[in-house]
């Protein structure tokens, strides 16, 4: 079978996902990397021996031979992007956050039903093999009903983080650490528990003199009934990230790794001997498959193979957003926030403060 021709747009994190398609290098070949600054693009091309440069992502929508175009570019450009790259027929990944308003989230479901293109928005934290196992668990109805959760992200962003120009304002980054930084915790948490029915949240910037939140606290009512708390900083001088859940028949808790902490080891304790053995029953059947970045583009190549759904779609991205509008929406408002949240709600068209600085 030909192998999924994949061009790269963006020199950061970029970096990261050239790396893991090498490791997937039977089924995906990358043909083109782009990168505004042109100097950055011919560095990873050699690196890479990736054939083909350009700085113009226009370049790259013209190239009849090629399937994907991973977009790696700062937020802000993501909506425009995703429907340039869905109008030249060719599929999309794109790193997150996808976009700046659920509103422009449902554009995009809309957009990539009316063509040919899929989008798969990037949660590669999903695919660490503890957090599977704890997916594995409660699909085989091992864990039982959900009670109570907590997530802590804890990281540190110097002052010199900020260097990036787009960085730590409200119009170019689109949120603070709620946004940036813990929405993979938070989305390891709803791709087990479901989705959310109200949200409380207090946000402080205390870090560094950014205009954007770095600490944050908040209090989540599931659909199912379960709590969780959350609490989120980037001033901890010792990084952890850590999940716990609490399940009527077991406890599940991560290992504290910060950026990895969805990876094993993860301990599941039952609440009796039998449970125990249920666990260890379900685990021997787990099927471990590849993590992080290569294991979201191994599940998205045999998805696109298969015509089955995506390891992430956009509408996972959507559930994501719709949390962040909540969050925002009850930080500034102090009130207690409802999901789901629709055309009606004032911040559906985006949550950004009404006093951003214009330009930020
Ligand atoms: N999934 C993760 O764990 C993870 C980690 C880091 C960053 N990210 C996300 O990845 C995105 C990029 O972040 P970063 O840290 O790599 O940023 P960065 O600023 O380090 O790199 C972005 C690169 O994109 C290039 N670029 C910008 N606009 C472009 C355009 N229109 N066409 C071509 N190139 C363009 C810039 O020149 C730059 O080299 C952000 O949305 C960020 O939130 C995700």
């Amino acid at each position: 079978m030909d192998k999924l021709r994949v061009a790269v747009v963006g020199g950061g994190i970029g970096k990261a996902h050239l790396d893991a398609y090498l490791k997937l290098s039977e089924e995906i070949e990358v043909v083109a990397v782009c990168d505004l600054d042109l100097a950055k693009a011919q560095g990873l091309a050699e690196t890479y021996r990736v054939p083909r440069v350009t700085r113009d992502l226009a370049d790259l929508c013209r190239m009849e031979d090629l399937d994907v175009i991973d977009l790696c570019t700062p937020p802000q450009g993501h909506f425009e992007q995703i429907q340039q790259v869905l109008a030249a027929g060719k599929h999309v990944v794109c790193e997150k956050p996808l976009v700046g308003s659920l509103r422009e989230a449902d554009a995009l479901i809309a957009a990539e039903a009316a063509s040919q293109g899929r989008v798969m928005p990037i949660f590669q934290y999903r695919f660490g093999r503890g957090l599977q196992k704890l997916k594995h668990l409660v699909a085989q109805g091992v864990a039982g009903r959900a009670y109570l959760s907590t997530v802590e992200t804890a990281w540190r962003r110097r002052a010199s983080y900020y260097d990036v120009p787009w960085r730590g304002k409200w119009q170019t980054e689109l949120g603070g650490a709620l946004l940036s930084h813990a929405i993979h915790a938070h989305d390891m948490l709803t791709y087990i528990l479901g989705s959310t029915k109200s949200v409380f949240a207090r946000t402080a910037t205390r870090v560094n003199p950014i205009e954007v939140e770095d600490c944050a606290s908040v209090s989540l009512e599931f659909s199912d009934g379960s709590l969780a708390s959350l609490s989120v900083t980037l001033g901890s001088p010792q990084e952890i990230t850590r999940h716990r859940f609490c399940f009527e028949n077991l406890v599940a808790e991560s290992n504290t790794e910060p950026y990895n902490n969805s990876a094993e080891p993860w301990r599941f304790v039952g609440d009796t001997p039998e449970v125990d053995a249920r666990i260890g029953a379900a685990l021997a059947r787990f099927e471990p498959l590849p993590e992080r970045y290569e294991g979201q583009f191994f599940r998205f190549v045999r998805a696109l193979r298969q015509g089955s759904a995506l390891p992430v779609t956009l509408a996972d991205a959507r559930a994501s957003l719709e949390l962040v509008t909540a969050m925002y929406d009850s930080a500034q408002t102090g009130q207690d926030v409802t999901l789901p949240i629709g055309e009606d709600h004032p911040k559906y068209g985006g949550w950004l403060p009404q006093t951003v600085p214009a330009g930020g």
